[in-house]
């Protein structure tokens, strides 16, 4: 059985590349390599597998859910400038994939019971694009064509 809980976060990002020169990263990232920056009301979706307590007829705690989500993603990256304050977005380019990525690798350590696993992350930039993470696969994959940035 699957559960899912949806949280929100607002966040600013630049997409380039920094051995890039301005044009290359111009070229392929487009208005996302603005280096103002510019924000996303993100939504991601946390999909936990597991089946319910033969007691309390519930997968999983969803008041615990609640407060990882909010510990893991919402506090750390709700109104940041991901570029510049939260790690390893000052390393690696804040991509729907690499947010996608990195919510994914926060959340697995704190999903680690026997009974339950995360089984999906999937993280909408915009309400046309998403893109996601999937328990045991190193695929992600955008919904539609489009650069995932
Ligand atoms: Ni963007």
């Amino acid at each position: 059985m699957f559960v899912t809980r949806k949280a929100e976060f607002s966040a600013s990002h630049i997409c380039r590349v920094a051995e890039w020169s301005d044009t290359q990263n111009h070229e392929f990232f487009g208005e996302e390599a603005n280096p103002s920056g510019h924000g996303h009301n993100y939504v991601v979706e946390v999909t936990l597998e597991g089946e319910p307590d033969p007691v309390t007829g519930m997968v999983i705690d969803l008041k615990q859910v609640k407060s990882i989500l909010e510990e893991e993603i919402v506090e750390p990256m709700d109104h940041r400038f991901l570029n510049y304050e939260v790690p390893p977005f000052d390393s690696i380019v804040p991509t729907t994939a690499n947010v996608a990525r990195e919510i994914w690798k926060r959340l697995e350590a704190r999903f680690d019971s026997p009974a339950v696993r995360l089984a999906r992350v999937r993280l909408f930039e915009t309400a046309d694009l998403y893109v996601d993470v999937i328990a045991d696969s190193e695929m992600e994959s955008a919904l539609d064509g489009e650069l995932a940035a």
